[in-house]
Order: C-alpha cells, then sequence, then structure tokens
C-alpha cells in the first residue's frame, strides 16, 4: 500500500534521507537522490535564524525541483518563532514542514529546543498545533522515544501530536540521553504502530546500514517506511541497494570503482556550484574519505584532496583514482 502525507504519494516503504547538519545540503541531496532517496529533508534550520534572516539559515531554505518530494526542517524553542519561521520556511515552496524534537546537542537541547522539548509535552503541542496553523503545507516531526530512559514518553507525543495534526512521525529508537550511544531500538517504534488510534505514517530510524537489517527490521517493526541517515554519507547506493533487496531478496553488487568516483565529481561539482569554488572546495573535504571508504593505500590521496585547493588539480587526483583502482573489482560496503 502507498504511503500518503497529505497529497504526497511516498510509493510503497519509502526510503527518507534523514536531515543531517552540515550535511544533508542540495549537493549531498542531488547524490542521495541520484542513489533513489523516496523522500529528503533539509538539515534543520533555525527558528530564530530565519526570523532574523540571517544569511546561513536563508541558504538552508534552497530546495530545487528535482529534489521533490522535499522538507524544510526547523527547529526552535520559541513557540511565536517557530510559528514566524514556518511562514517563512513555507515561502521557499517545500513539499511539507517538519519539525525537530530529537536534536541531543547541547547548544540546541540546553536552550529548549530540539529534544528539550521531550521534557515538556504541553509546550511540544502547542508549538506543534502553531507549526500547523502557519502552514497550508502537510507538516511532519521527528524525534526521540524520549528524553531519558525514565521518561520514554513516544506514546503520549504521538497520540497527542497526532490529534493536533501532524501527518507523518519519524522515530530515531535512541532517547536523547543516549546521544548516538548503543544500538538504537525500535521496540517502542512497534508499539506505536501497534497502536491502534495512531493512523499516522510511522517511519522508524536509527542504525540502518544493511539491506539485510532494513529487511529484517522492516518486518520484525512494522514500520510504514525508513529513515536513513549516516549510511549514506559517501554511500547514496544504500536506498537503491535496500529497495533491490526488498524485491528480490538478493544483493545488488556494489558501486563499481567509476560510480564511486562518478558521484564524489558529481557531489563537487554541485558543491562549487551552490557554495561558490571556495567554500565548495573547502566543505568538500569531509566528504572525501566516505567515497573511498575500503580502498587498499587511499590515504596519500585522500591527504592531496583534502588540501587542494585548485579545483581542475581535484578534478585530476579523481582521474588519478579512477586509473589507479581501475582494476580492483567492486568493494560492497554494505555487504
Ligand atoms: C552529522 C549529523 C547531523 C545531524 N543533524 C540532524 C538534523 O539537522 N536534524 C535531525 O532531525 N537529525 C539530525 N541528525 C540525526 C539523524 O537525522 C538521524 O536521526 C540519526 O543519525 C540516526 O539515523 P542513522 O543511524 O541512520 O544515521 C544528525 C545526525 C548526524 C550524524
Amino acid at each position: 500500500m502507498s504511503v500518503k502525507i497529505g497529497n504526497i504519494d511516498l510509493g510503497e516503504f519509502p526510503l527518507l534521507l534523514a536531515p543531517m547538519e552540515d550535511v544533508s545540503d542540495p549537493p549531498f541531496r542531488y547524490v542521495c537522490k541520484q542513489g533513489g532517496a523516496d523522500m529528503m529533508y533539509t538539515e534543520f534550520i533555525s527558528s530564530e535564524g530565519l526570523i532574523r534572516s540571517a544569511a546561513k539559515s536563508k541558504a538552508k531554505l534552497d530546495i530545487f525541483e528535482y529534489e521533490r518530494p522535499i522538507g524544510i526542517q526547523i527547529f526552535g524553542s520559541d513557540i511565536e518563532s517557530m510559528r514566524e519561521a514556518t511562514e517563512i520556511a513555507t515561502l521557499a515552496g517545500p513539499d511539507l514542514m517538519d519539525i525537530n524534537y530529537g536534536c541531543p546537542v547541547k547548544n540546541v537541547a540546553c536552550r529548549g529546543a530540539g529534544s528539550a522539548l521531550l521534557q515538556d509535552i504541553d509546550k511540544m503541542v502547542k508549538m506543534t498545533e502553531a507549526v500547523v496553523k502557519a502552514t497550508h503545507l502537510p507538516v511532519t516531526v521527528k524525534t526521540r522515544l524520549g528524553w531519558d530512559d525514565n521518561t520514554k514518553n513516544i506514546e503520549e507525543v504521538a497520540e497527542r501530536l497526532q490529534d493536533i495534526g501532524i501527518q507523518a512521525l519519524t522515530i530515531h529508537g535512541r532517547t536523547r540521553a543516549q546521544l548516538y550511544k548503543g544500538e538504537a531500538d525500535w521496540t517502542l517504534i512497534r508499539e506505536i504502530k501497534r497502536n491502534p488510534r495512531i493512523k499516522i505514517p510511522i517511519f522508524g530510524n536509527g542504525d540502518i546500514d544493511s539491506p539485510e537489517k532494513a529487511a529484517n527490521w522492516r518486518l520484525e517493526y512494522g514500520v510504514d517506511g525508513m529513515m536513513i541517515g549516516r549510511a549514506a554519507i559517501g554511500y547514496p547506493w544504500i536506498f537503491r541497494e535496500v529497495k533491490h533487496f526488498f524485491q528480490t531478496g538478493e544483493h545488488l553488487a556494489g558501486p563499481t570503482l567509476d560510480e564511486r568516483v562518478e558521484a564524489c565529481r558529481t557531489h563537487f561539482i554541485k558543491s562549487i556550484e551552490w557554495k561558490g569554488p571556495k567554500v565548495g572546495v573547502f566543505e568538500m573535504r569531509r566528504h572525501y574519505a566516505n567515497y573511498f571508504k575500503g580502498l587498499p593505500d587511499f590515504k596519500p590521496y585522500r591527504t592531496q584532496l583534502v588540501k587542494e585547493e585548485n579545483i581542475d588539480t581535484i578534478y585530476a587526483i579523481l582521474d588519478e583514482i579512477s586509473d589507479k583502482y581501475a582494476n580492483i573489482s567492486p568493494i560492497n560496503e554494505m555487504a
């Protein structure tokens, strides 16, 4: 059965690209879309930043036609600011608005935003209601199981947010206290799915990093779709590999070396296009190693790539990588 959010038809069991700060920008989203992501989100955007028209926050509103369906994710601690930010973000023309109630990092959660709202469900409900009323777009929410082991209040959160009009909920199977440690536990996510009161799509998130895990957890936890974050960094093929495994029970061959170089080059080109040469070159540095994980003796190339400032030289290094490793059989990170 197709999963629907408002008028957006995501097909059966959609795979979503997770919002990731400093990662999920348009260049990264471009390669993930090519890799088969069914829906994507911007990285989270500060509501205060949007209201102040801070250039950094405004730039994060950039979305492109080929990215659809795409959601803009916002966060904040003040209800009025979130309402205003929703109006501003809606004008950027996304397909939906998403609220972040999951971010655990100190300078977000300790300022009353992100996962901090898990400690004040009444305020979370009011904030969400304000966002829902401020836009004609569907509103979705991304959150965690709860604040800590003693307050896993996701069931109350799911019911109350559904009641005030959110149209899908993504749950990361960790508490705020866990940060990114330990294994994600999807047991409570299954409970939410089994709750007969819950009608909206429930997406599971946390630790999906292989086609087998995706298939096993799909079966075990009965979610409507999955959101994938870290496993897509440097490996946008995760989406098509998971889908292929769902359809056939067999592994799609991993990307060839040429495909790796090509995806990295595309990411680089898009970075320069969108960020300009200086920032584009600089911010691409954090991605190179991820595209070439598992290649023997890659370190010298990495060292060159993360130092080089000249765009043509970077292209030349990528060509050299292509030549040097041409005879290496494809390495499938996900296998
Ligand atoms: C570098 C990084 C940045 C992140 N930034 C965001 C963010 O902006 N908004 C958000 O909702 N979650 C953010 N997250 C959390 C991810 O969306 C996701 O919930 C988490 O990584 C677990 O999924 P995974 O195991 O598939 O990576 C971030 C995670 C990482 C690793």
